[in-house]
């Protein structure tokens, strides 16, 4: 038995887990705080912010990439698993935040980045000397595709495969004259999980981090583990939802989760989110549907499709406030009884939630707080990202030297450089929906920089620090900040929010989203003005709101259910709890 599903007790039918309750925080160590002045957040940095957190509420810590890494992707590229990043601090660092954090019951969750490595990790050092070395196998090498006409200086890469990072999914090693695949950049080897060797080293390094204590694993794109067969050319005309569809789901993928999950992760009480491109809702269950013993919960990338074109990501797509209602309301069926859900909006790699879904300018602290109520009221487990709690928005970059992202780099580098196109489309659309907005370092108070570092930041602080840091959220009662607090408090004392049934009401209303949270324990209404008018929703079908309570609101204690139709201002969302059957 996993250790982490606890008593078996269940809820609405539902195993009951303290993982299934908890609060996720997303920390993306370089950007949250610098304690020694180098412009580069660290650990010690983030030990100093625990009492900020444990105010918050969060249960458990998602630390994005601390290990040793040459930061190609900001240490999504690993070159010693055992090794924290210099920048970072030392494990004796590590060792302290794992005790002040349990001091103040929060779990820390590693990011687990095994797809790849980084090409500077000793395996990829090893495996590139020659093709008989015993870590050439680690990764994946094939030899150039042939010109027809048989003449080898004309050699091609072995497939037509793409790189997420732009250009070819394959570098060419002149040494043993091969090419080795990188789904994403070329200083990323994908590692070979065919090889038995590289699944028992994984399983090791796992061991060694839940040795430790940690809570479990946000795995990195954990869908392309397992590879095509046959390294064939893609037809991405049959992929109509971009490169990731066509990288997921491979064919020994649920092998390998097993087998990991019997390995490793069942003989500790931690969980594991995966993180989970190309898994559309009908296919998820195989992943997360408990009886299979596989992940605990995945991070699905539907809602954060929806505003792009699949063709091309960096193209702007209009939405529908249905579509949005009916991906949540597709993914509960999906895993909401079956697996379990994880519930998020953003994370490092997405543009800010308030300046995506919310509106970031007259409407920001509204809008940031209906964004919270919903995901305090979807179930699933809840993961917020740094920075979101206090309404951080979009940073405003005019120049592509300004971003740092490799992502962002390599995609101007093909599109403008190579390919002639015209740069301000693509600024504009980085600026809308690049990985840079996320990373812009946290905005602690009104000093200089933030209060992020007392150097020189690695990356360009958003100007709006003045007016939108942690220490006027935290020194004033109706901040964003207190309102994830007061919804993290309120979904820990009503459990239906956690477990309870949902049911959409009022499907066709695009400016209103509301829903009813249902099980043996309570009966609770939603209601969530996503319009930045003032918005009506008529009930017709409730039949017990007599006395219904208001849990929280966005505007105050106002708001009756006394008529059949509320008037909602514009972002406004509003808690009722209907019935309390207990
Ligand atoms: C997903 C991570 O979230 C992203 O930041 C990273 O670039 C890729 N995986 C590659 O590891």
């Amino acid at each position: 038995m996993n250790p982490s599903s606890g008593d078996q007790k269940t809820i609405n039918g539902i195993n009951t887990a303290w993982w299934k309750e908890a609060v996720i925080y997303q920390i993306y160590p370089r950007s949250f705080c610098d304690s020694d002045g180098d412009g580069v957040g660290d650990l010690q940095g983030i030990i100093s912010k625990l009492d900020y957190l444990a105010e918050l509420g969060v249960d458990v810590i998602w630390l994005s990439p601390v290990y040793q890494s040459p930061n190609d992707d900001n240490g999504y590229d690993i070159s010693d698993y055992y090794q924290i990043m210099e920048e970072f601090g030392s494990m004796a660092d590590f060792d302290t935040l794992m005790q002040e954090s349990k001091r103040r019951d929060i779990k820390i969750i590693m990011d687990l980045v095994v797809n790849h490595t980084s090409d500077e990790h000793h395996w990829f050092q090893e495996a590139q000397k020659s093709k008989d070395n015993l870590y050439r196998d680690y990764y994946i090498w094939k030899a150039p595709r042939q010109s027809t006409q048989g003449d080898s200086s004309a050699s091609q890469p072995p497939n037509n495969w793409e790189s997420i990072f732009s250009g070819s999914a394959w570098e060419y090693h002149s040494n043993t004259n091969e090419y080795y695949l990188h789904l994403f950049s070329k200083k990323q080897p994908d590692l070979n999980w065919e090889n038995k060797a590289v699944r028992e080293e994984v399983y090791k390094l796992m061991r060694f981090w839940l040795d430790k204590g940690i809570g479990g694993f946000r795995m990195d794109v954990i869908p392309f583990m397992s590879k095509r067969e046959g390294f064939a050319d893609i037809d991405y005309e049959n992929f109509p939802d971009g490169l990731a569809e066509a990288y997921a789901n491979g064919p020994k993928i649920h092998e390998y989760l097993q087998e990991m999950r019997e390995q490793v992760m069942q003989h500790y009480p931690a969980f594991s989110v995966g993180e989970g491109p190309g898994i559309s809702p009908e296919v998820a269950p195989l992943y997360v549907d408990e009886k299979r013993k596989e992940l605990d919960m995945i991070f699905h990338f539907d809602h954060l499709q929806l505003d792009r074109e699949n063709k091309d990501l960096w193209q702007k797509k209009d939405y529908r406030l249905q579509e949005f209602k009916e991906i949540f309301e597709r993914w509960d069926e999906s895993v909401g009884r079956k697996g379990w859900g994880a519930i998020y909006l953003g994370n490092h790699d997405t543009a800010r939630i308030v300046s995506r879904f919310g509106q970031d300018g007259e409407h920001r602290e509204a809008s940031a707080k209906t964004l919270a109520t919903l995901m305090f009221t979807q179930r699933g487990t809840v993961g917020i990202y740094q920075g979101d709690e206090i309404g951080m928005t979009n940073v405003q970059l005019d120049d592509i030297s300004e971003f740092l992202d490799i992502q962002a780099i390599n995609l101007y580098q093909e599109r403008v450089v190579e390919n002639g196109e015209d740069s301000a489309p693509l600024l504009a659309a980085l600026n809308r929906f690049g990985r840079d907005n996320a990373r812009s370092p946290f905005q602690w108070d009104q000093s200089e920089h933030s209060g992020f570092t007392s150097g020189t930041p690695w990356q360009t602080v958003n100007p709006n620090y003045i007016s939108i840091n942690a220490q006027d959220n935290v020194d004033s009662p109706n901040s964003i900040f207190h309102h994830y607090k007061q919804l993290i408090t309120l979904r820990r004392a009503h459990s239906t929010l956690v477990y309870g049934d949902c049911q959409i009401l009022d499907r066709e209303n695009d400016n209103v989203y509301a829903y009813l949270r249902e099980d043996e324990r309570g009966k609770y209404l939603i209601l969530l003005n996503f319009s930045e008018h003032s918005s009506e929703f008529t009930h017709k079908t409730i039949a017990d709101t007599e006395n219904a309570q208001l849990l929280i609101g966005t505007h105050g204690n106002e708001g009756e259910l006394s008529s059949n139709t509320v008037r909602l201002a514009a972002y406004e969302s509003r808690v009722y709890l209907l019935a309390d059957k207990q």
